[in-house]
Formats: C-alpha cells, structure tokens, sequence
C-alpha cells in the first residue's frame, strides 16, 4: 500500500510501498498528485531497467533527449548519464555537471520540462543531493503591489546562466558544440506562470536562462530578476534531500529552482535522467 509522507515544511515527499516496474493507473496517480502537492518525490527502492524507466517517465508526457548527447544512453537516448566517473583513457562517461546554479530544467526551450526524474545507479555515501527552492510559495509569499507589477510581464530566455557571462567559468552551464548550439534560440516565457495541471502561480525561472524582460531597459530588466531570485532562493524556500542508491526522485520544474552539487570524482556517483517536456509552449504565439 503506497504512503506519502513529507520530507520537510517547504517541498518534498517520499512515496513507499510502490514498485515502478509493476505500476497501475492508480499508483501513478498517487506519485502525480503528491508530484503537484509537493514538487519533489522520493520512490525509495526501485530497480528499474532502461525500458521500464523510460515507459514511466512517458506517464507524464514526452521526453526529450538532452542537447547534450554525447552522454545519452545507449539503451534509449531519452536517458541521459549523469556521472564523474571516467573510462581508463579519461573520458567522461557521463554528464559531471548538472547545472550548479539555480534553473529550471529546458527552460531555455520554447516548450519546456514538466518534470525531471532521476534513477540513482551509485551514490557516495554522505552524498549532498539537489538544492530545491519553492518558486510558488515563494510567489506566494510576495508583497501584492509586487505581484501585480510581473503578474503577465513575459521574459526573454536563452541556454546559459544568466550570472556568468564567460562560458567556459565553472559555474556556466554546461558548454555546447557549435551543432548543438545551433539547436537553442532566444524563447519567451511568463515570469508569473499557473500550473499547467494544477493552476498555482509560481515565480519561474528568474535564475538560469533568463536574460531580460520585455518592455523593460536590459539593466532594468535584470535588476528586477535579480531582486527576485534573491528572495526566492532564500533558506526558508529551500530543502536538499538526500538521495541513496535505487532512489527515484522526479521533481515538477513549473514550481521550483533547482541548484546540483558538483561531486568530487574520488566519490563515484551515476544518475539516469529523464526530462519530460510540457504538453505545449508557455506562450502560444
Ligand atoms: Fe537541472
């Protein structure tokens, strides 16, 4: 029988009692409604083949192979291989990076993530997960006159960080080649948006691929975005849970920021990840 039962005040839930390789209609819906309840799920204890991790992660909609694709599975390119780990030659045999500044997942992309889910193959023992931070409660908690000075204001986004102007510093995202970045172009996003499942309004992305709001003077514009990411990423938005080997966790990207440590490469860690898109743009134009 599956139990949800919170991980902290601000966000996150741990489901048991579920096993993803046999899932019906009705634990999906327990697993998508704690999802929109709680913005991040933690399934302990699975074992999932590629196929199977795959067929779930199409419960929620359509994934979308990551622009990076020299890490993709090689059982099923929807999976990409997060991982410091290196073959004897010293290739990387998966994606290190996993974005150590506050995003939302593709929202660099016109249509962007519903969700993101990871399958951990091998974690390090005392092992600091994802830094989540709540951009609906963080809304939530924002002064009316604000609320109504970016409720319909839309914002211009691209690939990138918007707080690292060099794209090869640490803290860039990750960098791309010359085909992929051909691939990403300017998108346009609302800064307020309801969810689309469960029409909460949540500040979205104003850290990450947001470069700038229209109508507004560049300068302007980014002032507003930092003000705003400096409040929503503060402590009491924020919670880290740990993840353990067989854990998946899926977290919705309309409502939260999300900021992944980098792990020392003495301490092996690998991760399958699955983004899946939203059903349709943001702003249909
Ligand atoms: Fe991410």
């Amino acid at each position: 029988m599956a139990d949800v039962r919170p991980l902290s005040d601000v966000l996150g839930a741990e489901i048991t009692g579920i096993d993803l390789n046999t899932l019906d209609d009705a634990g999906f819906k327990i697993i998508e409604e704690a999802l929109h309840k709680y913005l991040v799920v933690k399934i302990p204890g699975q074992s999932v083949s590629p196929e199977n991790f795959v067929a779930f992660s199409k419960r929620f909609g359509v994934p979308e192979p990551h622009v990076i694709d020299q890490f993709h599975h090689k059982a099923d390119p929807n999976i990409l291989i997060l991982s410091n780990r290196k073959d004897e030659a010293g290739t990387p045999l998966g994606l290190a990076d996993g974005g150590t500044y506050f995003h939302s997942d593709y929202s660099y992309l016109a249509t962007p993530a519903r969700c993101t889910m990871l399958f951990a193959i091998e974690i390090p023992g005392g092992d600091a997960g994802t830094t989540f931070a709540n951009q609906r409660q963080a809304y939530a908690d924002l002064p009316d006159t604000v609320k109504a000075q970016i409720d319909g204001v839309v914002c211009r986004h691209h690939y990138g960080n918007r707080d690292v102007k060099e794209e090869t510093a640490r803290t860039a995202a990750s960098l791309l080649s010359d085909d992929q970045k051909k691939k990403v172009d300017w998108v346009r996003h609302p800064l307020v948006r309801a969810h689309p499942h469960v029409g909460h309004k949540s500040l979205y992305a104003v850290s990450g691929s947001s470069y700038g709001v229209e109508g507004m003077a560049d300068d302007e514009g980014v002032s507003l975005l930092d003000d705003l990411k400096e409040h929503s990423t503060q402590k009491q938005y924020c919670y880290t849970p740990t993840y353990a080997k067989g854990d998946v966790v899926i977290w919705d990207n309309c409502s939260l920021l999300h900021s992944a440590p980098l792990i020392d490469p003495s301490r092996p860690r690998t991760l399958w990840r699955i983004t899946v898109k939203e059903a349709g743009p943001t702003i249909s134009s």
